[in-house]
């Protein structure tokens, strides 16, 4: 008699705990298919800019690198004007004027995922 509530509770919140993992696992399942491109996409580009752009920009794209300037929040249009031709977008001020920067056109397929990463801010 006296062991009763208490078996009950737990029963109770075993069964409670695993509703909450399976709708746990189902939501998750079911917000899969459009987060996960654009996550896929920053991911992406996460590798890009670590391949190619550390060098000279920090790991970290919301701090200035040692040669390059922070990049978090870069459009797409920057990316394209200074990734492919090392210009700027028409009235675009720019960070740095130092110069340093190379023209990586062959990373043109890769800047939807960069701008996706940069995007992200972090
Ligand atoms: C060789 C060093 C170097 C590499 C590698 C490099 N950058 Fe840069 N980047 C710079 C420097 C330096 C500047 C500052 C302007 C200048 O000197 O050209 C700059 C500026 C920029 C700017 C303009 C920022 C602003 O708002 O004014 C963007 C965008 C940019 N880089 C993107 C990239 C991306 C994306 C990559 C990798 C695909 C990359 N850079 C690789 C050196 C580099």
């Amino acid at each position: 008699m006296v062991g009763r509530p208490p078996t009950l509770a737990i029963l109770l919140a075993g069964a409670l705990a695993c509703g909450s993992v399976l709708v746990g696992a189902l939501a998750c399942g079911s917000g899969e298919d459009p987060g996960s491109s654009a996550t896929a996409l920053a991911k992406r580009g996460k590798a890009v800019y670590q391949a190619n752009c550390i060098a000279c920009h920090s790991i970290d794209p919301s701090q200035d690198g040692g040669v390059g300037p922070a990049l978090a929040g870069s459009s797409l249009e920057l990316l394209q004007a200074k990734v492919l031709r090392n210009e700027y977008p028409p009235g675009y001020t720019p960070k740095r004027t130092t110069g340093n920067m190379i023209a990586l056109p062959h990373l043109e397929p890769e800047l939807p995922a960069l701008a996706a990463y940069l995007a992200a801010g972090e």
